[in-house]
């Protein structure tokens, strides 16, 4: 494989590329595993109905519930394979925004060429969309959006193959990535954003940020440049989102690890090395994928061994205020965060869910110890509690297993910081790389979309754990992903308890069998793979956003480009309502304040997207709305 190629792949990619882990479970044991599942493959349940919808005769035809009416609002979009966005029928897409439109008047012009040079990289809206949410301040809109990665070759249009050549491309990459907060509003033309609105802001890789929780002040967060411990600078592979009850931005840092690199032969000590090799922080002297270490020291291990201590969080931001500074929240762990999604218990504790993107990782949760208070003191809420982990069951019943000294025999402060390595030790459920996690607000139940997960029964995860098909995790080799769906005990989500099942099975019905066809749900119509971004709207339709494979050859025939899908959990009906074009992911989704706009993010696609023929593909988000002016969820 060349640079080229490497740099075109997603950072998941890249990492399992760079860092294959060792196959050492034995063909043998394998087979005998899928064999001793088959019974309960097809034995999965639904609540409620206590009656088998995975059963072999049942996954062809029509869902579980015929004869119900549904809830959508639109027609099933066909596949599409072009190089466009495309809703149903009675609805309209526009762009609202693309890599590099300015954020503030004193912005560089995009060139369609070249793209946008260094100076003013930080003033224009960042590359690769991806989780975002609206808040409303007075009569203001506010957007808050990740951009998760870069598309170097794009970004660095002067270079041969994308890698930088000096410190200005470099600092160019570094401020594409982070964060961006700005104000939209809907014009006569059409929505728009507020250039120079004083709520605009950047927010990228040196962005000065504090620590709390465990960690803040830890010797394993010392740099040359924050000898405190206790102060971050930037923010890094922003994925997924969340929000809280109090109205701030959680930003979530997934493969933080491919921003680091040697330049000379490491000396590491036991604790680091062991921390390096399960987050896949590379130690070979090598340009690695950004080559950022070639020209910034900070990311450079051999001198800075401890900055990658420093990623991995999830990160709080105030969208209302463009001065404050962003909390790195330690307590809520350090793994590959996909997204956060919050929960109240009855009591009025915070819960966040969260999930850890990587082939064979876990699944967690936070409990917060004091209880939100509509407009009290929220200072606690993501520092004092207790962070869990998830464990999945056979029998369908689950357990979220405490992560505590007494458990892991680790300090609070090395739990926050190798959060994986805890895990491990208390015998966490080996999950097929959990994506968004979304929370039905009609419901007292949690979603975690798992997307893929091509090792399962393959190879253990980085830690060594065994990844043999378990319960919501059932089949080996996993090119299509499933979405696992829990309930806590007593309707309370601080609960210590959970049941489980499976909402869909992505398969392919026209050429696979048995449980790779697909849970009864999927049909030649509405088929997909690899789901990912996920979000409920206010009337309990989940929004399912896909990051697969769009081939739509092969085991993927049928499936066309990604996409986004409603889903009804009550009936367990999926149909397709937008698609992407080729090339890019569909990922990000948020909502107007009046509910008449959905914000649907464009990651990464291929040219001509948006901007025509002979132009640099952009990142975009665009708006979708009815055509009737009808609320959109
Ligand atoms: Fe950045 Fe796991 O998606
Ligand atoms: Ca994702
Ligand atoms: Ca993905
Ligand atoms: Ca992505």
């Amino acid at each position: 494989m060349t640079d080229i190629e490497q740099h075109e792949m997603s950072p998941d990619d890249w990492d399992e590329l760079n860092f294959p882990r060792a196959n050492v479970q034995g063909f043998d044991d394998v087979v005998e595993t899928a064999i001793s599942r088959r019974g309960f493959v097809s034995g999965v349940l639904t609540f409620g109905s206590g009656a088998a919808v995975m059963g072999t005769s049942m996954l062809k035809g029509t869902s579980a519930i015929a004869g119900q009416t549904d809830r959508f609002a639109f027609e099933q979009l066909p596949i599409q394979t072009d190089g466009t966005v495309h809703v149903p029928k009675g609805y309209t897409w526009d762009v609202l925004v693309r890599w590099g439109d300015p954020l503030f008047s004193d912005a560089p012009v995009f060139d369609a060429q070249m793209g946008v040079p260094t100076q003013g990289s930080d003033r224009v809206f960042g590359e690769n969309t991806d989780g975002m949410e609206l808040f409303s301040v007075g009569n203001h809109q506010l957007l808050a959006v990740n951009s998760e990665f870069v598309n170097s070759k794009e970004n660095l249009a002067h270079t041969q193959n994308g890698m930088p050549t000096d410190a200005s491309d470099v600092l160019r990459l570094q401020n594409f990535q982070g964060v961006s907060v700005m104000e939209v509003r809907e014009a006569e033309t059409g929505w728009e954003v507020v250039i120079d609105s004083p709520f605009n802001r950047r927010i990228h890789h040196n962005t000065e940020m504090t620590f709390d929780g465990p960690a803040a002040g830890h010797d394993l967060l010392k740099t040359d440049a924050d000898p405190s411990g206790a102060s971050s600078f930037g923010t890094f592979n922003n994925c997924g989102a969340g929000r809280t009850p109090w109205g701030t931005y959680l930003t979530c840092e997934e493969n933080f690890n491919g921003y680091f690199g040697a330049t000379h032969e490491p000396i590491l000590d036991d604790v680091t090395a062991a921390g390096y090799a399960r987050y896949g922080v590379p130690t070979k002297v090598d340009p690695g994928r950004y080559n950022y270490h070639g020209f910034d020291a900070r990311f450079d291990i051999t001198q800075n061994p401890n900055e990658p201590h420093r990623a991995g969080y999830i990160v709080e931001i105030d969208p209302t205020n463009p001065d404050s500074t962003p909390i790195k929240h330690t307590a809520l762990g350090r793994f590959k965060h996909e997204n956060a999604a919050y929960a109240l218990a009855p009591d009025g504790r915070l819960i966040v869910y969260m999930g850890d993107d990587e082939r064979g990782e876990f699944m967690y949760k936070w409990l917060s110890s004091d209880k939100y208070v509509p407009g009290g003191d929220t200072s606690t809420l993501l520092s004092d509690g207790q962070l869990y982990v998830a464990k999945f069951n056979a029998d369908m019943s689950g357990e979220w297993i405490a992560l505590t000294p007494a458990a892991t025999g680790m300090s609070p402060a090395e739990i926050a910081i190798f959060t994986r390595i805890a895990a491990s030790k208390v015998g966490a459920t080996t999950m097929d790389r959990p994506e968004w996690i979304a929370v039905n607000p009609t419901a007292v139940e949690g979603y975690c979309c798992l997307t893929n997960n091509r090792n399962r029964g393959i190879k253990p995860n980085a830690g060594g754990d065994d990844t043999a098909p378990n319960g919501p995790n059932p089949r080996e080799a996993n090119n299509f992903g499933q979405i696992v769906r829990w309930r806590p005990s007593d309707d309370d989500h601080a609960s210590g308890t959970f049941e489980w099942d499976l909402y869909v099975m992505a398969g392919n019905p026209n050429t696979r069998e048995g449980a790779y066809q697909g849970s009864s749900n999927i049909n030649a119509g509405n088929m997909f793979n690899s789901p990912d971004g996920m979000q409920f709207d206010t009337t309990g339709i989940m929004w399912i956003q896909t990051d697969g494979n769009d081939s739509n050859e092969g085991d993927f025939a049928g499936m066309g480009n990604n996409q986004m899908l409603a889903g009804d959990p009550v009936t367990g009906e999926i149909r397709r309502f937008l698609t992407g074009p080729n090339g890019s992911e569909v990922t990000g989704l948020t909502w107007s304040a009046d509910r008449r706009t959905m914000f649907v993010g464009i990651q990464h696609p291929d040219a001509p997207f948006p901007d025509g023929e002979g132009a640099l593909p952009r990142s975009s988000i665009v708006v979708v709305k009815r055509v009737d002016g009808a609320l959109v969820g």
